[in-house]
């Protein structure tokens, strides 16, 4: 298959587009190198003749429509998107610029794209969103592909916008869309300015390690390498139509995830003292939803997907993977913002 990747410069994309190619699948990929993307995490395939990259804005809908015509793909799995809730609390603007307009000019390009090559019945228009695009729970309950679209920041806004038009785009138009929402991912590649990295990064350095609040908010930590697999598994063999909620089944509060970070640290690299005695409590992120679990059955049971390793293991494997690569993450912390307290309101 060949896929065109929106955001394959990024921490999932990337990941998407390294297991694409390891697959036998033919890659595009499209990206605008925000301060979010990097080269460095494709360097593996870059090499292959199966990859292509493009440097485009998918909010440029000329240019999106010439990488479309030049390469023709089979599918289109669009990542692109600003990702982060706390800069999405500081400047919302470019999160509905590229959420919302971008995933707006997407689906029109591909739509224009589908109807010029005949409506192939096998194409696919794949959009990548989260878990938290359906609010925040209490202590009890999973969210399932109908708990109903309750988003709390201007990052999750944008993106159940962008859900509510693909969903449209495939009623109205006939586009066939299939769509994941997935939970919080972690892994190698994962950009230096989200939660695990932070600790590692922090740590490392000898710096307070900052957990927002008392720590008791509760994500379900999903492996990325993982969900690379579930991403191209739904995009060859999901329903039209259809969504499918992806997670790791791997519940932690904040301060247990950072606690057993510490830990790993403390064997793989130890310090003069336990690496958690630098764990600082800092003002809590506004509006900071409490608690994201997926109910990841329909994937399991429908596609035969599920998450490969505990958080234990995708921990240990990620903290040896910053540990292995510090060249990589040593090359962003310069990048704007990377390092800063952001999104206090
Ligand atoms: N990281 C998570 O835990 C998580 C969880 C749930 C859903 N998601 C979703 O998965 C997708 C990928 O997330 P990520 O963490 O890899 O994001 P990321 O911020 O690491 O990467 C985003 C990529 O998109 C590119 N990009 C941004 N704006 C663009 C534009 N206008 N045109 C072209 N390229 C542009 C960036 O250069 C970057 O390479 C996003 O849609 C995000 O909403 C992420």
């Amino acid at each position: 298959m060949k896929i065109l990747v929106t955001g394959g410069a990024g921490f999932i994309g990337s990941a998407v587009v390294r297991h694409a190619i390891r697959a036998g699948h033919s890659v595009v990929n499209l990206d605008k190198l925000t301060y979010a993307g990097s080269l460095s995490n494709v360097a593996e395939v870059a090499d292959s003749p199966a990859y292509v990259f493009e440097r485009a804005d998918i909010c440029d809908r000329k240019a999106v429509d010439t990488i479309l015509a030049r390469h023709k793909p089979d599918a289109i799995m669009h990542l692109a998107a600003e990702s982060h809730v706390d800069r999405s609390i500081d400047g919302p603007a470019a999160f509905i610029e590229t959420n919302i307009t971008g995933t707006y000019t997407m689906l029109e390009a591909a739509r224009a794209y589908w109807t010029v090559e005949g409506k192939p019945e096998s194409f696919r228009f794949h959009h990548i969103s989260t878990d938290e695009v359906f609010g925040s729970l209490g202590k009890t309950g999973k969210f399932t592909e109908d708990t109903p679209y309750d988003p709390r920041s201007p990052y999750s806004a944008s993106k159940a916008s962008s859900d509510h038009l693909v969903r449209a785009w495939h009623e109205t138009y006939g586009l066939p869309v299939v769509l994941t929402n997935c939970s919080n991912n972690y892994g190698p590649y994962h950009f230096p300015e989200k939660l695990i990295p932070v600790v590692i990064l922090k740590a490392l350095s000898g710096a307070p390690i900052p957990i927002y609040g008392k720590g008791d908010n509760i994500r379900d930590w999903l492996y990325v390498e993982d969900h690379a697999e579930a991403l191209l598994l739904v995009v060859e063999t999901g329903e039209l139509g259809r969504s499918y909620n992806v997670g790791g089944e791997n519940e932690a509060t904040n301060l247990e995830l950072v606690t057993k970070i510490c830990a790993i640290l403390d064997a793989e690299r130890p310090g003069n003292r336990p690496y958690a005695e630098q764990i600082t409590f800092v003002t809590d992120r506004p509006g900071h939803d409490q608690r994201y679990a997926i109910d990841p059955a329909r994937i399991r049971e429908e596609l035969g997907w599920r998450p490969s390793v505990t958080l234990d293991e995708g921990l240990e494997k990620t903290v040896r993977w910053f540990l292995d690569n510090e060249a990589w993450w040593r090359a962003l912390e310069n990048r704007e913002g990377v390092g800063k307290r952001l999104g206090t309101g």
